[in-house]
């Protein structure tokens, strides 16, 4: 067996330090790691397991390959019940994670999404309506309306009301505790996490918390009396997880409920409106992109079928290629081992973290020359494995939203471009930030509309 290479964690300040560090700035963090050890390493701490890194297409192949039984990814992700609760599919493991997504996972794909297509559409068209000519606009806000609209009507079925437009509200400020790199720490900080009333960011963050919980307590009440009634049509994922009967008959609870609601709620529109937001920036800082892109859209005529964007090869290079250069979430939840493992020719022991990066994955030269420069070509004329290329992650914990979310990316593009012509506001290029657990572009993005086309 070889030694891996090992870094001798540091402790008291200097950790402290460190991960002041990587929070604030994680992608120049990774790739200092990677230049000096390379792209497949441990840390080593004093009073805790190892934590092995890496972006190795081969070693990534051993990790998504091996049973699920190995590993506790749940236990990995406790640090996110704060958020999502403690029974939310993020952290649960084995048989009842798997039961779960088994629930789930239909209604992220096939059918039942090409029906979102529809909503998608409209929603983007009504928000876009609003947008005046000359006029600067935030991107990152705009598509996060987007994206928590699409998201509400996927999960709740619902797309008006006062309780809807209340939720929504509340949860894009709740969300807002950590849109920038600073207010991010109080997600890995536990010490910060002190409620000092109203005003200090815990406390307003823990209010907004509480009523977002009594408000969809109150619709888990009356989707349980509509159903009982008869009245009621499973037809949205709500509706399908409060009939769902575990093997003992057994549904689940309104805190089950609630914590998976949420979950789907956060994981599914911070994300896709990061990538959104990206997606626009690039295809505006680079004009010959842009060209290509709307020569490809013109060829579909006016009116196009849904199925037809969703099928465009360039606008799906463009999309992988952005989804590439800044990965949304920049490493895989973490595999904690449960038993002893191999991986390339290194041997791990019980307890020991593996963490892929997706971020130095995607910036190997050996798979994507100039990996700096934005290229959707390297897409056309190349296929990527899943361990060469993953946005999404891998294995069974694999982004179950993946779908939905690139067809948001697709059919927002594709409306909005064959609506508008738009500029940035500002040419400089654009670095990525630090938000919440996403690297993202700066909240302060805007974009200008030059010209509505008729
Ligand atoms: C561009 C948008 C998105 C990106 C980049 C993204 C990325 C990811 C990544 C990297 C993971 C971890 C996978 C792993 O550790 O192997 C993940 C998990 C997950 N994502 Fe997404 N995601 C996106 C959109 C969505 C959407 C729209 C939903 C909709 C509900 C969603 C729901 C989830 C859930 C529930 C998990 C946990 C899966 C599990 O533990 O089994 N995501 N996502």
């Amino acid at each position: 067996m070889q030694q891996i290479p090992t870094i001798k964690a540091a402790s008291g300040l200097r950790l402290t330090m460190r991960r002041i560090n990587a929070i604030l700035r994680p992608l120049d963090f990774m790739e200092r790691r990677n230049r000096e050890y390379g792209d497949f390493y441990q840390i080593k701490f004093k009073n805790a397991p190892p934590t092995v890194m890496t972006s190795n297409p081969r070693a990534i192949e051993d990790i998504f390959t091996a049973s699920p039984d190995k590993f506790e990814v749940g236990r990995g992700n406790k640090g996110l019940a704060f958020l999502v609760g403690d029974n939310s599919l993020l952290l649960l493991d084995g048989k009842a994670h798997k039961n779960r997504r088994r629930l789930l996972m239909p209604s992220f794909h096939g059918e039942s999404l090409q029906e979102c297509s529809e909503k998608i559409v409209s929603i983007t068209n009504k928000l876009c309506d609003r947008l005046q000519v000359n006029q600067s606009f935030k991107v990152r806000r705009v598509m996060q309306e987007i994206t928590l609209r699409v998201i509400l009507s996927v999960v709740f079925g619902i797309d008006s009301g006062a309780r809807y437009d209340r939720l929504r509200e509340l949860l894009t400020r709740l969300l807002e505790t950590f849109n920038t790199p600073l207010s991010s720490s109080l997600i890995f900080f536990r010490f910060l996490q002190k409620d000092w009333g109203k005003y200090s960011p815990w406390g307003r963050f823990l209010l907004l918390k509480a009523e977002i919980r009594q408000l969809i307590y109150a619709e888990i009440k009356e989707r349980r009396e509509l159903l009982a009634s008869g009245k009621s049509e499973p037809r949205d994922i709500f509706s399908l997880l409060l009939s769902a009967k575990d093997e003992n008959g057994e549904g689940m609870t309104d805190e089950e409920l609630h914590d998976e609601l949420i979950t789907l709620l956060f994981a599914g529109h911070e994300t896709t409106a990061s990538a959104l937001a990206w997606l626009f920036y690039w295809v505006h800082y680079l004009p010959e992109v842009q060209e290509k892109l709307r020569f490809e859209l013109d060829s579909l005529g006016e009116n196009p079928d849904y199925k037809e964007i969703n099928n465009l090869t360039y606008l799906d290079a463009v999309i992988s290629e952005t989804l590439r250069i800044y990965p949304i979430v920049a490493g895989t939840f973490g595999r904690i081992l449960k038993q002893p493992m191999s991986v390339m020719d290194y041997e791990f022991d019980p307890k020991t973290w593996l963490m892929i990066s997706i971020y130095s994955l995607h910036h190997r030269e050996d798979l994507y020359a100039n990996s700096k420069q934005f290229n959707p070509e390297r897409f056309v004329q190349k296929n990527y494995t899943p361990y060469e290329y993953m946005p999404f992650g891998g294995g069974n914990r694999r982004c179950l939203g993946s779908a939905l979310a690139l067809l948001e990316m697709k059919l927002v593009a594709a409306t909005v471009l064959s609506r508008f012509q738009l500029d940035l506001a500002s040419k400089s290029p654009m670095l990525p930030v630090r938000r919440g657990l996403t690297i993202a572009p700066p909240a302060s993005f805007k974009m200008v509309l030059k010209n509505k086309i008729e």
